[in-house]
């Protein structure tokens, strides 16, 4: 039995209003729908910063200097490239596997190249965030690559961190629009509070584990269905649903199965997530150049036809409703979408990583037993 001087709480399954930190890094009005990185409007940032100074202005607090976001671009293009032995590794990995698990795979392995790292010391903290967010691309692009039996492709020096990630995956210079398109993808997707994903890189960096391995952990968490991996589900049921028409008979059953649908209802928003419907638009600005699909016309009508059914429960479109509409105009696999992801919100879970090692207690909740009494042995041939 466990002995606990701290005052016992309420148990709140999903830890549903239990603030698990303070934190300065993020701020969101569910209710308004109004999201906040470090004060700035997600609004703002989606139409002017870069993925770069975002996650610059995530780290370490406030937007940067012009030479500040120079000196930290140009430290993430050098640590672009993997390790052979890195790429030969992943070259072990079953090609059928999902490219989440081969980045969790990955990143745990990274570690082992960067060993005995010092969480406390602020520079080798930074050399981590660096490697982490400069890598995850590589490893992406070169996990779905090496599956299909393409060629490795160097990351290309010219270009930012979204274009650089489309060249990769394709040996070709994206169009400047496409790569405008991820870019601010990125940033819509780089931090969002206490999620389950962060919530366990600061429960694996409260250990004091090193970057790799709380990065590792965030990895795990985001791929699961309820979290980022509805961005590829949400794809799925559109291409289920197949035509408008089957949009009322479709959902019939998914409510009479009492089926969670993919890409809506969220912990924190009762309201459309901000985010949604800038990638809605962006969805919109990519059809308007290059043709819509009869998929968007699926999301528009089963967005409003649950606005109808669930809309007084508080249940909108979230952030994985309308983005892999967009990943799948700019031509990434949809197998890709989660790792798209990751690529991005590595620059959060390493902005709250930082931020629990400021004041570091490691996260050890109690729990209510429920379990069997106390009772004795019983023998195997008692039993
Ligand atoms: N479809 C239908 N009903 C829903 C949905 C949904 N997508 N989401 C919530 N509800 C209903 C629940 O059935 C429940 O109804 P009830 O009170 O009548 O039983 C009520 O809304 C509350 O739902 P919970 O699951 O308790 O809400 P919770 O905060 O625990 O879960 C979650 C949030 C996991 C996001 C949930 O809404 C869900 O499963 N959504 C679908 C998966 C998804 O899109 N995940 C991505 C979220 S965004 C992100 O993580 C990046």
């Amino acid at each position: 039995m466990e002995t606990n001087t701290e005052p016992q709480l309420p148990y709140m399954p999903g830890l549903a209003g239990v603030p698990a930190a303070e934190s300065k890094v993020c701020d969101i009005d569910g209710q308004k729908g109004i999201l906040f990185y470090r004060g700035y409007p997600i609004e703002e940032l989606a139409e002017k910063s870069t993925f770069e100074e975002t996650s610059y202005m995530l780290l370490y607090g406030q937007l940067p200097t012009k030479e500040q976001l120079d000196g930290f671009t140009h430290e993430l293009v050098h640590h672009r490239r993997l390790k052979y032995k890195l790429i030969d590794l992943m070259k072990t990995l079953p090609e059928t596997g999902h490219p989440m698990d081969a980045l969790a795979a990955a990143v745990g392995a990274l570690g082992m190249f960067y060993p005995h790292i010092n969480v406390m010391d602020a520079a080798q903290r930074h050399g981590a965030c660096v490697r982490l967010i400069a890598k995850l691309p590589t490893i992406v692009a070169a996990f779905h690559r090496m599956r299909r039996g393409d060629r490795d492709v160097l990351p290309n020096d010219k270009l930012n961190h979204a274009a650089n990630f489309l060249y990769m995956l394709n040996e070709q210079e994206p169009d400047p629009f496409h790569a405008k398109i991820l870019d601010t993808c990125l940033v819509l997707h780089a931090e969002h509070s206490m999620n389950a994903s962060t919530f366990s890189a600061r429960v694996t960096g409260s250990s004091l584990a090193d970057s790799y391995a709380v990065v590792a952990s965030a990895v795990g968490t985001l791929s699961g269905p309820l979290h980022g991996g509805a961005n590829e589900d949400v794809l799925d049921m559109l291409q289920e649903i197949g035509t408008v028409e089957n949009v009322i008979p479709w959902l019939d059953k998914a409510q009479a199965a009492k089926r969670k649908i993919p890409g809506f209802g969220h912990r924190e928003y009762k309201v459309k997530d901000p985010r949604a419907k800038i990638l809605q638009r962006l969805a919109e600005q990519l059809f308007a150049r290059y043709g819509s699909t009869p998929l968007y016309d699926i999301a528009v009508k089963l967005e409003s036809v649950m606005e109808e059914r669930v809309g007084s429960k508080g249940i909108y479109p979230n952030v994985d409703f309308y983005s892999g509409l967009v990943y799948q105009k700019l031509g990434i696999p949809m197998d890709l979408f989660t790792p798209v992801f990751a690529i991005a919100r590595v620059s959060g879970w390493l902005a709250h990583w930082m931020e629990q090692l400021e004041n570091n207690r490691i996260f050890r909740p109690s729990q209510v037993y429920v379990g069997a009494p106390p009772r004795s042995y019983t023998s195997i041939d008692r039993r």
